[in-house]
């Protein structure tokens, strides 16, 4: 981008190349209109790119306007919707028409390999099948709520330290370290205490892994990472550089852990462990690149995402006052206890049966997750010719995607209220929890790959709410301060959510 703009020659030559390539697009486009209905052209993908930090806003205005429209883009048509018809047609009743593809495939591959976020077909299904049966075991729900209790109660010995010192602390990035301890631990069943910072080879590893994000999220959006990746320059060399680490990491992880149960095996002791990759090794043969693969995407799923919405929701109830003493006071009656002396201890008590109790903390994580979704738009790939529900054409290759950041504010779906945070929505006259169709409730997608994590995140969300709230009072640092996203894959917090904490009693 920067080298884009510091050559003019070369900025008006690709600049004028882009342009013609949209004149053919919009020929072609306007010669096959007389046979077929095509979604609206609501501009070109130019305008993403000069709207990209404030781009969720900016789709959500356009969304506002059609239900459906189309972003012409160099090769093919960018197809967004927020109609719930359309969401159910592309999820469930003709998944198999709208996969990740080559196009995903290719940009995501050198990080995320083959793992179940990267691929498609039976390569997606046999690790779907796998996955979705370790996930439901109780095996490993029993093994990460222990983790999370852990976890959530270090966070609080944290919280009470800044409270006593009056100082201020930034939420995100505690949720940030404490999720990636909790699920390296979950995955890798390798304690990793990023949260302490006692590990330099841990902390590279975190730096790195950001860093591989980071980088592969702006192939997205550099149309010259392939010719970069091949002459290994600029942020192409870096990703390669960072994954290096990454992937160091992890194999001597994996190799350890083979190890481990091969001499547990000979020795004819069971494993006590109940980690992913343990459950793993037992059901599929040890191939480690096969391992990384599967497991570093479990990495990637489970850090960001319940990491922001941790933050997004204190940042919601920081602005929302009689909300946070409406959870405390949920976890205080359902736990019967008030002035909280031991964390450990209190957080322990945090079982299944206790969490599930508290409807009112579920609804308003939810309600975040409604106006913050952690995936703010997710897209997939048209692989042969179609129709959606609204009459809407489709062509192969064309990129077709859902909104859950437009769709979570749009009055058509949510009613005029559908901009204010009012966690009594997801609430019937019991008091009890109430779903809503996943097709407009989109934050966990929906259909076959609806995100397998989705009761693992709240069980971590959960625990780590109702320890924090019980314990503590936030309040933002700046009342005054204007909070929005950093524009990525997941919904970050640009520039992190300062708060000061105080004792609750
Ligand atoms: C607030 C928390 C979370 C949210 C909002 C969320 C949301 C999503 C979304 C939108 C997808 C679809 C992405 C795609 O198009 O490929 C997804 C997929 C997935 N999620 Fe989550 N996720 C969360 C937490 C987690 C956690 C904690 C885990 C596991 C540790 C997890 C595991 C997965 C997996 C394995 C998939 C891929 C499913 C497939 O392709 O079949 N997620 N999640």
């Amino acid at each position: 981008m920067e080298f884009l703009l510091s050559n003019p020659i070369f900025f008006f030559t690709a600049l004028a190349l882009v342009l013609s390539i949209f004149s053919v697009q919009i020929l072609k486009w306007k010669l096959s209109r007389r046979k077929k209905k095509y979604p609206p052209i609501a501009g070109t993908v130019l305008q993403h790119l000069l709207n990209f930090n404030r781009v969720h806003h900016y789709m959500t205005e356009l969304a506002s306007r059609y239900k459906t429209y189309r972003l012409l883009a160099p090769f093919r048509s960018e197809i967004y919707t927020s109609d719930p018809a359309n969401v159910e047609y592309i999820l469930k009743t003709n998944f198999d028409n709208y996969g990740k593809g080559w196009y995903n495939y290719n940009i995501l591959r050198d990080l995320l390999g083959d793992g179940i976020f990267a691929v498609d077909g039976e390569k997606w299904r046999q690790q779907r099948k796998i996955s979705s049966h370790e996930f439901s075991t109780k095996m490993l729900r029993d093994f990460s709520s222990v983790i999370f209790q852990k976890n959530a109660a270090k966070l609080a010995y944290k919280m009470s330290e800044i409270a006593t010192s009056n100082q201020t602390i930034d939420m995100q990035d505690q949720f940030m370290k404490s999720a990636l301890d909790s699920i390296f631990q979950v995955a890798f069943g390798a304690e990793f205490d990023n949260m302490c910072e006692s590990s330099e080879e841990g902390k590279s590893f975190g730096d790195a892994f950001d860093n591989s994000s980071a980088l592969t999220l702006w192939r997205y959006v550099d149309v010259f990472w392939g010719i970069k990746k091949f002459l290994n320059v600029g942020s192409e060399a870096l990703l390669r550089k960072n994954t290096k680490i990454v992937d160091d990491f992890v194999y001597k992880l994996i190799h350890r852990k083979i190890e481990q149960m091969q001499q547990k095996e000979n020795s004819s002791v069971t494993m006590d462990r109940e980690d992913i990759l343990s459950r793993f090794l037992r059901v599929s043969n040890a191939d480690p690149k096969y391992l990384r693969d599967i497991i570093l995407n479990f990495v990637i799923a489970g850090k960001d995402t319940t990491a922001t919405t941790l933050a997004w929701f204190i940042y919601l109830l920081c602005k929302h006052p009689s909300v946070q003493e409406k959870i405390a006071q949920e976890v205080e009656e359902v736990t019967g206890m008030k002035k909280i002396a031991n964390f450990s201890e209190f957080a322990s008590s945090l079982s299944e049966d206790v969490l599930e109790k508290m409807q009112y903390l579920h609804a308003a994580i939810t309600e975040t997750l409604r106006i913050y979704p952690a995936v703010p738009v997710d897209s997939k790939i048209c692989s042969s010719d179609d129709t959606l529900p609204d009459g809407f054409s489709v062509r192969k290759g064309d990129m077709v995607a859902y909104q859950p950041y437009a769709m979570g504010r749009m009055k058509t779906i949510w009613g005029d209220d559908a901009e204010k945070f009012k966690p009594e929505r997801w609430l019937d006259e019991n008091g009890i929890f109430r779903p809503e169709s996943p097709f407009k409730f989109t934050a966990f997608q929906a259909g076959p790959r609806i995100c397998l994590g989705k009761e693992f995140a709240y069980r971590q969300m959960k625990i780590f709410s109702a320890v924090l709230l019980s314990c503590f009072v936030f309040k933002m640092s700046d009342e005054n301060r204007v909070v929005t996203y950093r524009t990525m894959i997941n919904l970050h917090i640009n520039e992190g959510l300062e708060v000061r904490v105080f004792h609750r009693y």
